[in-house]
């Protein structure tokens, strides 16, 4: 398996530009599957996930090409209803794909997925609201078997218990083709929710959103159409931490700042200077941590848990008994132990984790162990005196294209070893 060694300590110091957002790619083109015909997906960024999702795609039947960040999509006809264990388990994400396909066809199987290192990952919150919506659901041998007998699923009325981004994405795409009007209130609204909603809004469909309500009017079909994937903001936000932690510059091109307004808003009261440069590309600096004392994660428009582990690093030699507490996930300090390999002193109570600062960090041999936690590995051993060495860093591979070339190219002493 291949491992990066980094040699450290390093300074962020250049320019680079942001790729397509994973999380918004991966329910876009998995929308796809809503309607026969063809359309371009551009601005997809070349990763482990949008690849393997491609794969999973094909594999039921749809025509994909996926070159030079565009994917081209044909789907006629979905030739195959189940979802295999060994796609499903490797990306959670798949589950989206229930609700798109149990609307347009009477039968789907698609395999448990399964927890992560991040959490349960349960999936009750899309399966009432499926069931609400008239579909059958058996969990059998470890996969949901759904079916319906109605024509079209039903419109409903709805509040989710709780926010979820994927539950709001699989019941958004299958009440497009529902009979009816869905008002679906409690819904997450971050900008990879809204960019598939522009996109269904760009086939045919017909949506409202206000505040966490949305409204959507059900039709026989949809008509696929082009879309342009927006800017990937965890990634800026990764690549923003990385700068701040190691007191470098970085200018971020294709950037949609506003859609980390919060986190931006933190980072400026911890330091960060920001000058705009261009449309949707800024400089951002930082030669002086000023830490704050407890930052929690939210949905959006709060701060995101995507960007919790990146976050810590900044405190390993700032400031003292800075508190982050994960509110989304009940399992995502799994990189604690591993940033501790490199002398940090960090300690875990509940869901808080406390953090002193430290004079000294040293390299050391780590482990990635999630994709969001591995940066956090990377921005360690860019803070510590000699060599790093991660591995499985196909986490990495998931959800950061390039990584390796663009902090390369922002001065880091980065290489993959076979
Ligand atoms: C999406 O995951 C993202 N993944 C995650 O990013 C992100 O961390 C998460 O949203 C929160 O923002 C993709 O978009 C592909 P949730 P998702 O449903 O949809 C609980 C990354 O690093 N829950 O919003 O799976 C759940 O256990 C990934 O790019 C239920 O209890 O997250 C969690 O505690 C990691 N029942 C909370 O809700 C359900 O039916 C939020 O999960 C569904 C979720």
């Amino acid at each position: 398996m291949q491992e990066l060694v980094i040699k450290g300590p390093g300074k962020i110091n250049g320019t680079i530009e942001i790729s397509g957002s994973k999380n918004a790619s991966l329910p876009i083109l998995i929308s796809t599957v809503l309607s026969k015909g063809s359309c371009v997906i551009g601005n997809v960024p070349n990763l482990r996930d949008t690849k393997f999702l491609i794969s999973i795609l094909s594999n039921l039947g749809c025509k994909v090409n996926f070159k030079n960040n565009v994917v081209a999509i044909h789907n006629s006809t979905i030739s195959k209803k189940v979802a295999d264990y060994d796609y499903v388990r490797q990306m959670r994400a798949s589950i989206v794909l229930l609700g798109p396909i149990i609307a347009r066809y009477p039968s789907f199987k698609i395999a448990l997925p399964g927890g992560c290192a991040i959490g349960t990952r349960s999936i009750d919150l899309h399966l009432d609201a499926l069931k609400k919506m008239g579909v059958q659901i058996k969990i059998l041998n470890g996969y949901v078997v759904a079916s319906r007998k109605i024509k079209r699923l039903n419109a409903i009325n709805h509040r989710f218990s709780k926010i979820s981004v994927g539950a709001t994405q699989n019941i958004i795409m299958a009440a497009t083709l529902a009979n009816g009007i869905s008002i679906l209130k409690n819904c997450a609204i971050e900008p990879e929710v809204m960019d598939l909603i522009s996109f269904l809004m760009k086939c045919g469909s017909k949506i409202t959103v206000n505040q966490r309500t949305i409204k959507i009017i059900g039709s026989e079909n949809l008509n696929l159409s082009n879309h342009e994937i927006i800017p990937d903001r965890i990634e800026a936000g990764s690549y923003i931490l990385a700068a701040m932690a190691t007191k470098g510059k970085i200018t971020i091109k294709n950037f949609l700042i506003e859609h980390l307004e919060e986190p931006i808003k933190i980072f400026k009261k911890m330091g960060l200077k920001i000058k705009k440069i261009d449309t949707n590309e800024y400089l951002f600096s930082c030669n002086a941590i000023k830490p704050i004392n407890l930052i929690q994660t939210k949905e959006y428009p709060g701060f995101p848990t995507d960007l919790q582990a990146q976050l810590i690093t900044i405190f390993l030699k700032n400031g003292n008994k800075s508190k982050i507490k994960e509110n989304i996930f009940e399992n995502r300090f799994i990189h604690v132990p591993e940033l501790k390999r490199f002398g940090a002193d960090i300690t875990l109570n509940s869901n808080t984790v406390i953090v002193n600062k430290v004079k000294e960090l040293n390299g050391a041999e780590v482990m990635a162990t999630d994709l969001r936690g591995s940066f956090s590995l990377i921005i360690a051993a860019l803070l510590s005196k000699g060599e790093t060495t991660i591995s499985r860093i196909y986490h990495l591979d998931r959800g950061y294209e390039d990584f390796d070339l663009k902090l390369k190219q922002c001065g880091v002493n980065i290489k993959r070893k076979k």
